[in-house]
């Protein structure tokens, strides 16, 4: 794969200013398509990087509601935080714009209004789903229903977020207002649609036959299956009050819809930085000469690999994607990331709780991205990917180099003399590694470029480590300046080709090695003097700190919390169970008992191995609370057993009986017995 085009343009999806950043957008987005941006600087490339806020649609509206504000409030709010954790992060966008921003307005007006001129949209007045609660339409995330394609029960308007697939809301089975939790009914109205079915031969030859090896196969997958299903016109305007307004004739008190207009807002994004830096901006969106790759999340595939495209070609003299390197989703601790349940780890807590290491976090989530499957995010990868790789292999390389440089020459670079075979064969592997990483990052496997990159560390370290300079400094000081010096050419290679990974740590790099002009990544491979002999490097310092438990355990402890709040959150008494006769209830024999020994029942991860005197006779219970009380916490305890039920075996012992408990709204089991701590055991309770 060559890096042949004339110039780049480079997308990463507008976040939703509905809320802040967290590390499922970093992963998927952000992260990667900031290494491809900054390793294609790096070779010298024009690049338009470009991003900005999504600030219509329904996310928006939803958010201000609960809140109490204006959506104006909130998407000044969350746009102002989250670009500042983007520039914190070391997120190198060209352009970071909005599209509530004047010329985003102009830009997609202008689109529509060209397309709709062309005769490119069908006018139709169809029954559309409409809360008479509330006297709205139900659109897009106003409406949740069982998605006729997957099952899953809680499908959107627009688009089940479980399949990916696009739907239209008439289309969910049992739909739901989100606003009022009635039932829709169908109502008038009319709307543009998109004639997507017009566009089913284009997407055959662009696509199906066109990107069948170039594309990643998840991506490919999923639009093949969508193209091969056949495509349906889709409205590409909505009865709303809050986004841009139609462009049209009978279009009142419509807006766009925000997958029509979020999308240009990476064209008017480009405007503005070329307006910004006195550029053109039409090649970068309208020469073949240009690469457009969008980065996004794979629950975005449909909009930027179908309709998006479309859009382009209606519009007319547009470039289409070369590619779309669509990542997985990234998991938290084995549950799902997500916004409403708090479940996540949020960039701007992060910058504020983990000063100083932000390429940490971007390390991690390359490390472990989710490239090609769902990948899971724990705190406990997050601590040994940062001590047993950043800080054990690189950071540790960097330290001996540069530590042992000022205690034999006070920092000054020592002159090469004669070399062994190891000395070649070092310096040989060390200037493959650019294009090797170089190869991956092309090819969009930035889990591999990240491996490849403390490879580079590993083989720096491993060379010290077998020549051991500390050893021979004594007997053979010539030697070690050899040594000495080409272990330094190996770390002034990392403060080149760590750069688009690690931008913060390479930058310290370059002040510990005392550079201000490192070698250019292409040279790596062609130069014999990364640096030069004579050349006084810097002060010593460490380029990573370890993490330590109590941090990983604080932040485990605050997950931990998290989960709690909701469950507290979500509690409801349960209803009560239907009547019984008094028989019935005299029927239970419930005797008060005392717990005398307790053990966990091995290989199971609730049950306790109870024995429980109960006056008359000692019983044995099975009891599914080993998450809630400890053997210990048991052992002495005042209980309420139900003894006349039958006895049944679990795990290989016969219970004879059970405990009466209740649940919190933590989700404890809290075991009821009688109040009166000298209560005798056996006595019958009715
Ligand atoms: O899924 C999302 O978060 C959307 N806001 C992404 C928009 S990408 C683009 F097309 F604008
Ligand atoms: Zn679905």
């Amino acid at each position: 794969m060559a890096l042949s085009a004339k110039r780049y343009t480079i997308t990463a999806a507008l976040p939703y200013t509905n809320g802040p950043i967290h590390i499922g957008h970093l992963a998927g987005v952000y992260v990667p398509a900031d290494i491809y941006s900054r390793y294609l600087r790096a070779q010298k490339k024009d690049v338009a990087f470009i991003c900005g806020s999504d600030e219509h649609g329904v996310a928006i509206s939803i958010k201000a509601k609960k809140e109490g504000v204006t959506p104006k409030e909130i998407i000044d709010k969350y746009d102002g935080m989250i670009r500042k954790s983007f520039v914190q992060l070391g997120i190198s966008f060209d352009n970071y714009s909005r599209t509530s921003a004047k010329i985003h307005h102009e830009t997609a007006s202008e689109i529509f209004t060209k397309m709709n001129g062309a005769g490119q949209f069908i006018e139709e007045v169809t029954e559309q789903l409409y809360d008479p609660e509330v006297n709205q339409y139900l659109a897009d995330r106003f409406v949740t229903g069982t998605c006729p394609k997957c099952s899953h029960t809680e499908a959107y308007g627009d688009q089940c977020e479980q399949c990916g697939s696009s739907l239209n809301a008439t289309e969910l089975i049992n739909p739901k207002s989100t606003l009022s939790g009635a039932e829709p009914i169908l109502k008038e109205t009319k709307h543009w649609f998109l004639p997507l079915d017009q566009y089913e031969d284009f997407m055959k030859k662009w696509v199906i036959e066109g990107h069948k090896d170039d594309w990643k196969p998840n991506v490919y997958g999923q639009v093949k299956s969508w193209v091969d299903e056949g495509l349906r016109p889709r409205a590409v305007t909505r009865d709303l009050d809050w986004g841009i307004p139609v462009p049209a004739k009978g279009a009142d008190g419509k807006v766009l819809y925000v997958w029509f207009d979020a999308p240009i807002g990476y064209i008017s994004s480009t405007k503005e930085w070329a307006a910004k830096n006195n550029k053109d901006w039409e090649p970068y969106w309208k020469d073949e000469e240009t690469s457009l790759v969008h980065f996004i999340g794979k629950d975005n595939i449909v909009f930027h690999c179908i309709i998006f495209p479309c859009i382009l070609k209606a519009a007319g003299d547009y470039i289409l994607p070369e590619n779309v390197p669509a990542n997985e989703f990234l998991n938290l601790e084995g549950n799902k990331i997500s916004t409403s349940k708090n479940w996540a780890v949020w960039l701007h807590e992060y910058l504020e709780e983990f000063p100083g290491q932000e390429d940490v976090l971007r390390y991690v989530l390359t490390a472990n991205s989710p490239e090609t499957k769902d990948n899971d995010f724990t705190w406990k990868d997050f601590q040994a990917r940062n001590n047993n790789e950043l800080v054990a292999i690189f950071g540790n390389f960097i330290n001996r180099v540069s530590v042992l440089t000022q205690k034999y020459y006070t920092g000054s670079v020592p002159a090469r003399k004669d070399l062994t075979k190891e000395d070649i064969e070092a310096l040989k592997k060390m200037k493959a590694f650019p294009a090797i990483i170089g190869q991956s990052i092309q090819r969009y496997r930035f889990r591999e470029a990240s491996q490849e990159l403390i490879n580079l560390a590993r083989l720096g370290n491993k060379y010290l480590a077998e020549q051991e300079p500390w050893k021979l400094i004594k007997i053979d000081p010539i030697r070690v300046e050899t040594i000495m010096n080409i272990a330094l050419q190996i770390a002034a290679a990392l403060a080149t080709v760590s750069e688009p990974f690690l931008p913060h740590s390479a930058k310290k790099l370059r002040t510990i090695l005392n550079i201000s002009n490192p070698t250019e990544w292409n040279d790596i491979s062609t130069s014999d003097d990364l640096l030069v002999s004579g050349h006084i490097i810097g002060k010593q310092e460490l380029l990573f700190a370890k993490v330590e438990d109590k941090t990983i355990l604080a932040q485990l402890n605050k997950l931990e919390a998290t989960k709690k709040k909701n469950m507290n959150d979500n509690f409801e008494l349960s209803p009560v169970k239907e009547n019984i006769s008094f028989d019935e209830f005299s029927a239970l024999d419930l005797r008060t008992g005392t717990i005398i020994a307790a053990e966990k029942i091995k290989k199971t991860k609730k049950l306790l191995h109870l024995k429980v005197d109960l006056g008359f006779e000692i019983r044995t219970i099975v009891s599914g609370i080993a998450e809630s009380y400890s053997p210990e916490e048991m052992i002495g305890k005042k209980v309420t057993v139900l003894a006349n039920l039958n006895s049944r075996t679990i795990k290989g012992v016969e219970s004879q009986g059970m405990l009466l408990m209740t649940e919190n709204k933590e989700g404890k089991l809290i075991v009821i017995g009688p109040e009166d701590e000298n209560m005798g055991n056996g006595f019958e309770i009715n």
